[in-house]
Formats: C-alpha cells, structure tokens, sequence
C-alpha cells in the first residue's frame, strides 16, 4: 500500500485531550494539554509541554505542582473550552461548572468530575522551542471509587474515557484485547 510522506509533523495519534488544573497566587486555573505522557515507571513520571503564552505555564513555574485529570466523554465540551479560553480572562473552574477537590499529596485543585488525575511534582523544566517540557514525578493517582470494582481492580473501560485524534475529540470505543492477551494460553 503506497503512502505519501508529509514532512515532520506532530501527528500522533490518539493521545489524551489531559484537563490540567494548577494553582498559585490565591488562584485555580485550568488548561488543556494534548502534550502529555508517561516517560518512566519507576519512579513513575509524566510531562505536559506548555508554550510560555499560557497563564498555566507561570502558575506551574512558581508552584512546581500539577493535575492531569484525564478526559472523559462526559465533560469534553469543558475541555475544550479549557483549552480556547485563558484564566487571565475567565475562572475556568466557574465557567465550567467543575469541581475542585484538594489534592492529597500537593497543594493543587483536583477535577472531581474526571475519573483520574494524576497529582504531579514538577523535577525538570526543559525548553524544545514553540513549548518548555515539564517533567515531573507522579506522587498520587485519585481514582473515582465507582470505577474500583469489588475486588479492588479499576475497571478503566466503565470511565468513558476521550481521546484526541487530528483535532477531533473522540469517546473510546469497545475494548478489543488486553496486555499479553495475543501469547496467553487458551483455557480448554
Ligand atoms: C485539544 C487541545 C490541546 C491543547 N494542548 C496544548 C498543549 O499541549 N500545550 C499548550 O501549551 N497548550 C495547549 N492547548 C492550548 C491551551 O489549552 C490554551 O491556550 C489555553 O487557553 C491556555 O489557558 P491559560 O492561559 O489559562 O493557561 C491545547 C488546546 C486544545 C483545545
């Protein structure tokens, strides 16, 4: 199958629309971040690239800490919002009806409505060009009990997460394996 070849681009594809929440100076703000990741497991640690426009990025600088609230389907037009719309003009957490909840292991609002965030410490700032790399140690993972079944397991696919794909938001869709399921043995 022949395909053309574009030049060097950012098309990656699914990545998470993250709902990052922040704080400093007596304020909570809100910014959507596409560039985000897992970089290590052990010791467990995140990025999210910020262009240095964004009010996020002072607020994160001076305080060193950050959420990624991961996105569900349900709240994905505050997402967006959160990402077209400045804290240095609107209280995102008002305008969105979303609410904050206190981190466990940082001073920093947690999103109550999305199903997991991922409370961060901020170890690195490195620039690249358009964004500045945060990279940061993940200190706490807040899962919405009504997702942990009763044996204890998080049942990810009941979160209704979203994806971002091309700059299209998208719901997931039905789970079709899972890790090492393509070497398990059959059960007879
Ligand atoms: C889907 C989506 C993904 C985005 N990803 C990023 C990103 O990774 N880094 C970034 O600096 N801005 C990103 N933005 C833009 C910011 O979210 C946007 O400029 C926001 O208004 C900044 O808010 P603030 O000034 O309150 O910090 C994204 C926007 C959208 C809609």
């Amino acid at each position: 199958m022949p395909k053309i070849t574009w030049k060097g681009g950012t098309l990656s594809a699914p990545i998470p629309p993250a709902l990052v929440s922040c704080r400093h100076g007596g304020r909570d703000n809100l910014i959507t971040v596409a560039w985000t990741g897992i970089v290590c497991s052990d010791p467990p640690k995140t990025y999210i690239s910020l262009r240095p426009s964004r009010l996020s990025y002072e607020m994160i600088k001076q305080s060193g800490v950050f959420v990624i609230n991961l996105p569900s389907s349900h709240i994905i037009r505050s997402i967006d919002f959160c990402g077209v719309r400045s804290g240095r003009d609107v209280d995102k957490f008002a305008a969105c009806r979303l609410t904050a909840e206190e981190a466990t292991t940082i001073d920093c609002p947690t999103v109550a409505e999305s199903p997991l965030s991922l409370e961060c410490r901020v170890t690195d700032i490195t620039p690249l060009g358009s964004h500045d790399m945060f990279l940061a140690d993940i200190t706490a993972v807040d899962v919405d009990d009504r997702y942990i079944d009763e044996n204890g397991k998080l049942r990810i696919e009941q979160c209704s997460l979203a994806a971002y794909a091309h700059g299209s938001y998208f719901a997931l869709g039905k789970k079709i394996g899972s890790f090492g399921y393509s070497v398990k043995k059959k059960r007879r």
